[in-house]
């Protein structure tokens, strides 16, 4: 093992979910672009214009779902964050927008600062509950969530799906291209690192912008949890919710565990 793949190991004892957001928020929206883009933005829409009132963005980072969803709902919506920098990012999007019923709160999924019962839907978007490392984590979050519904709110999750499957290696380039008005170059090294017993993945990330001595590196490791679909439907219904549906695409359609999409709603009982 070379030294600094036994400094990642050593770290990745430490490892929390919430870490590496604020150095990967310049990032986020930069690579979102190229690669996941807006897919699943659509289905969130209409859940919330099905709903009807007030909604609760779980980790909204730089808007990118919750922005959009300002427009398609007419009630109030809530964006909450821990990582300050992501969230900057949101409010300048927000601000572009010239929305009035979005608002963006920085706290903690696992502590939800509202008052009871006070959005009729709370969302989950794109794995947000597998940056949970923990099953106290995930528990303390769910009963937050069933706290600030109604009996009868929706709770809609999506899990990322393949991720016990990406196999692992070290230093490759994953994407490459140009950034800013002066079209910076920009690289993306990553290594993907397997902890199969404790159900994790870290993404040892570095992004490496302009060239030559001039070049900045910014290195961090973002870290997630695998949770199977069937056990995050035991542990909605532990917490008090009703599963109502598991589907398999963003259109609606079914889920089986081959599929590329992982979504779950609930209904608080
Ligand atoms: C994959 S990003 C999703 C951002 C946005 N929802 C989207 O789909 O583009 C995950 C976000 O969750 C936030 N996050 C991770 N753990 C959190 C926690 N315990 N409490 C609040 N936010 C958290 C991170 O700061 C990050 O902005």
């Amino acid at each position: 093992m070379t030294t600094s793949r036994a400094a990642s190991r050593k770290a990745s004892a430490h490892a929390e979910g919430h870490h590496g957001w604020d150095e990967y928020a310049p990032f986020y929206d930069w690579e979102n672009a190229r690669t996941f883009g807006r897919r699943d933005v659509p289905f969130w829409q209409r859940l919330a214009a099905s709903r009807g009132g007030a909604v609760l963005e779980l980790g909204a980072g730089t808007g990118r779902v919750t922005v959009p969803l300002g427009k398609a709902a007419a009630a109030r919506v809530v964006g909450i964050d821990r990582s300050a920098a992501m969230l900057a990012l949101g409010r300048t999007r927000l601000r572009r927008a010239r929305l009035g019923n979005v608002s963006l709160v920085r706290g903690d999924i696992r502590h939800l600062p509202f008052a009871r019962g006070a959005f009729d839907t709370v969302i989950a978007p794109y794995g947000i509950l597998q940056s949970l490392l923990r099953e106290a984590d995930l528990k303390a979050t769910l009963s937050a969530v069933a706290g600030v519904l109604p009996r009868g709110g929706v709770f809609g999750l999506e899990l990322v799906a393949d991720l016990p499957d990406w196999r692992e290696y070290q230093g490759r380039v994953s994407l490459k291209g140009r950034r800013g008005r002066d079209g910076r170059p920009i690289t993306l090294r990553e290594s993907v690192r397997q902890d199969r017993r404790r159900g994790l993945t870290y993404f040892d990330q570095e992004f490496i912008e302009g060239r030559g001595r001039t070049a900045v590196r910014q290195r961090f490791t973002l870290t997630f949890r695998t949770v199977s679909v069937p056990r995050m439907a035991r542990r909605l219904e532990a917490a008090g919710f009703e599963v109502t549906a598991v589907l398999g695409d963003y259109q609606g359609g079914p889920w089986d565990a081959r599929a590329a999409v992982w979504i779950l709603l609930a209904r608080k009982s």
